[in-house]
């Protein structure tokens, strides 16, 4: 049974609006959507499509996926994946999609995960120190607090929380554990606050180290561009692109994903080649779209949330495929473990 914490969907009508292009898929069209949540946004496309159209969802979170079970059971052009959105790919092969016409990503997590104080992803409410979106596999955020090495910590905390104190809360994560198992996130965030000097007008100071391990713990910027690369193989001819990011470490690898794909031309500029030698442009960006005073007002979760839209040209990829547009910077921290996905049999069998 899936929990009854609530997410209300970010910048819901201008992805839709991107996404559901009139005649797209001609009545037998598949769309995907890469991160279900609580369906806000997977609704919202539903009631667009048509009766022979397909909506194929992924999310790492069981809850999510629970939530996403209960829902295509009442309407059959729905089917989740539990899996990473970076096996999208190879997911939608084992259904038997080579091309999809829409693709969206709603980057980050939801506010059921951070509602929810026994997830371990707030500061705001004490609970075990989990931090995991897949809570079926990989290592807790308790687990990696408990093993890394101050310089390790220092790393993520630097990279992903993009926090100037990174060396001094390492330090204090180390001498904290020395005295006592650091297991909640009450505890880290005290451990953060008696360590940082100074915080941001109106931020708890453990913010940017909880966004950090956040990422850490599940691999989010080294899922993205794999994803991005996996989309643009992908979308068929006229097919959209919408991604959602919450934070700049995230806007800017697909801003730069986009760019590098829409201006392919650009490393090559200054070589002797002819017009039809030069790499053409396999995405044109659409835009960029930024909640209202409204939305944010009235959510305030939307506040940081950039929508950026980006449509496939007709032009094929090049051999090496789409990774070799992806200019993303490289995730510095690796990783045990990789994510295995269920696909659903029957839905499989749909597309046969
Ligand atoms: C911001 S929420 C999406 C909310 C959704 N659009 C809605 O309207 O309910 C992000 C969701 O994506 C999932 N998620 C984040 N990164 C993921 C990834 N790499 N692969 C699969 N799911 C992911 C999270 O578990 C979370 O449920």
């Amino acid at each position: 049974m899936a929990t009854t914490f609530q997410h209300r969907p970010v910048l819901l009508a201008p992805t839709i609006d991107a996404l559901a292009v009139p005649a797209a898929g001609g009545g037998r069209g598949v769309w995907v959507d890469a991160t279900f949540g609580r369906g806000g946004h997977a609704r919202a496309l539903l009631a667009r499509l048509g009766a022979g159209d397909r909506l194929v969802a992924f999310d790492k979170d069981p809850q999510a996926v629970a939530a996403a079970t209960e829902l295509a059971a009442a309407d059959p052009r729905l089917a989740i994946v539990h899996a990473g959105f970076g096996s999208m790919r190879d997911a939608l092969a084992e259904l038997g999609i080579g091309q999809v016409n829409g693709i969206m990503m709603d980057l980050g997590i939801s506010s059921p995960q951070i509602d929810d104080a026994a997830r371990g992803f707030s500061f705001m409410r004490d609970g075990p120190l989990d931090m995991r979106m897949d809570t079926t596999r990989g290592e807790t955020a308790a687990q990696w607090l408990a093993r890394a090495s101050i310089d390790e910590m220092r790393e993520v905390i630097a990279r992903y929380g993009e926090e100037r104190f990174a060396f001094q809360i390492a330090k204090a994560i180390a001498a904290g554990r020395e005295k006592r198992p650091l297991e909640t996130t009450g505890q880290l965030a005290e451990l953060v606050a008696g360590a940082v000097r100074t915080r941001e007008k109106g931020q708890h100071p453990a913010t940017r180290t909880f966004q950090a391990v956040r990422i850490h713990v599940n691999q989010e910027l080294e899922e993205l561009p794999h994803a991005l690369a996996a989309a643009l193989e992908l979308l068929a001819p006229g097919g959209r692109l919408a991604v959602i990011s919450f934070h700049s470490l995230e806007d800017r690898i697909v801003k730069q994903f986009i760019a590098a794909a829409a201006r392919p031309g650009a490393e090559t500029a200054r070589l002797p080649l002819r017009e039809s030698e030069r790499p053409q442009p396999v995405l044109t960006a659409v835009g960029r779209v930024l909640p209202s005073e409204d939305e944010v007002a009235g959510n305030p979760r939307a506040r940081s949330a950039v929508l950026r839209v980006a449509e496939r040209t007709g032009v094929p990829l090049p051999a090496a495929g789409g990774l070799a547009f992806v200019k993303g910077e490289a995730p510095a921290v690796a990783r045990r473990g990789a994510a295995r996905r269920r696909v659903p049999r029957s839905f499989a069998a749909a597309f046969a």
